[in-house]
């Protein structure tokens, strides 16, 4: 399957996995990359750009395939160090990079010039056009439905797609939401040319984070994620737990004279304890609902072998069965989906 999207970063899959935040370690990357996809190091994970850099020669050390690292630029306590990490990507030889959360601009000549293709990571027709307009190489639009950070427009990506479609020249990917065969080539339908995985990506054998993580992927529903931090204009989807519910009762109890230090025992701070240490009562972490659509832990690459093969299924299948008019049994409707 080529796209746009497989040519721009010199990939074999239309798949990406989105930066997460204590996920998106070498271990996490290199999988991705050796199963064809784009992965993706999360640069603020690491402590500091030097840290970067042993992470992005550790990746290194694991493929020979293209992969790449994701720049977030969201409200922070104490500003990172961007110059630095931008000089860890590039002196690490990254070709590769997704920026998220404000405007990239200011970053773009460098990156650029230094011959790195840069995709940012949307949650609106605006910003999608407004990336576009500052040069940026690809966009992927996250729908109201990811996992993380969706914006405050609410617009799930049957919309939101489709309308990106509607005012694009970019090539971009469908992010949030997105998990099987069934979900690429829904996404390919409506106008993108791959998508963009996060929170399936956690879910596998590979991925660099505690057992208990995975096991409430696999509890969880479609009905199990939570908003918050939206009177902070700062919304995130977690997935529900103790520490969750009660930070939407001090949520509830504050209305808008709620400020961060009021939530911070549950957010600050607690990704590590929580997706590496297994404490899953401590409070926020992102989640898409798309958790309802994950049953099983494969390794990545049997994931993405998976994907491939049932998209591939399902266009040379199901899709073209209806053009001949065939009857389509119940189960041959179902397929491929996940046993
Ligand atoms: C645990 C977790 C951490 C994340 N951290 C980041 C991050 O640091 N920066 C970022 O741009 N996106 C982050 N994301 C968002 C993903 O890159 C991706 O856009 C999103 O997960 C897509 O939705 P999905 O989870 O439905 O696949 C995170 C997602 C998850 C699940």
């Amino acid at each position: 399957m080529r796209t746009r999207i497989t040519e721009l970063f010199g990939i074999e899959h239309p798949i990406i996995q989105g930066g997460m935040h204590y996920v998106g370690f070498a271990e996490m990357a290199a999988a991705v990359s050796n199963a064809g996809g784009l992965g993706i190091i999360t640069a603020l994970t690491q402590p500091t750009p030097e840290a970067l850099a042993v992470e992005i020669a550790r990746c290194r050390e694991m493929t020979d395939k293209p992969f790449g690292v994701n720049l977030t630029f969201l409200p922070a306590v104490t500003q990172p160090d961007y110059p630095g990490y931008i000089k860890a990507i590039l002196d690490g030889g990254i070709r590769a990079v997704e920026t998220a959360g404000n405007n990239p601009q200011k970053w773009l000549p460098v990156l650029q010039e230094a011959g790195v293709k840069v995709i940012h990571k949307c949650t609106s027709v605006r910003h999608s056009l407004k990336a576009e307009a500052i040069g940026c190489d690809a966009v992927s639009v996250d729908g109201f439905e990811c996992g993380g950070h969706p914006g405050e427009d609410d617009v799930p990506n049957f919309i939101l797609l489709p309308r990106a479609a509607e005012e694009l020249k970019i090539p971009f990917v469908a992010s949030g939401g997105m998990a099987d065969g069934r979900s690429l080539v829904a996404a390919l339908s409506l106008g993108a040319e791959g998508m963009n995985m996060g929170t399936r990506f956690m879910a596998t054998i590979e991925a660099p984070v505690h057992a208990n993580v995975k096991a409430a992927l696999l509890a969880a529903s479609e009905l199990d994620t939570r908003l918050v931090m939206r009177p902070l204009r700062n919304t995130e989807r977690v997935l529900t737990n103790a520490g969750v519910e009660r930070l939407i009762e001090k949520e509830k109890a504050l209305g808008s004279a709620i400020t961060f230090n009021d939530i911070a025992p549950e957010v600050a701070g607690v990704y590590p304890r929580i997706l590496r240490d297994g404490e899953m009562d401590l409070g926020a972490w992102s989640c898409g609902m798309v958790a309802g659509l994950i049953h099983d832990v494969p390794t990545v690459k049997e994931l993405i072998d998976r994907i491939i093969s049932e998209a591939e299924t399902i266009i040379r299948g199901r899709l073209h069965r209806l053009l001949d008019g065939s009857f389509e049994s119940e189960t041959t409707r179902r397929e491929p989906a996940l046993a």
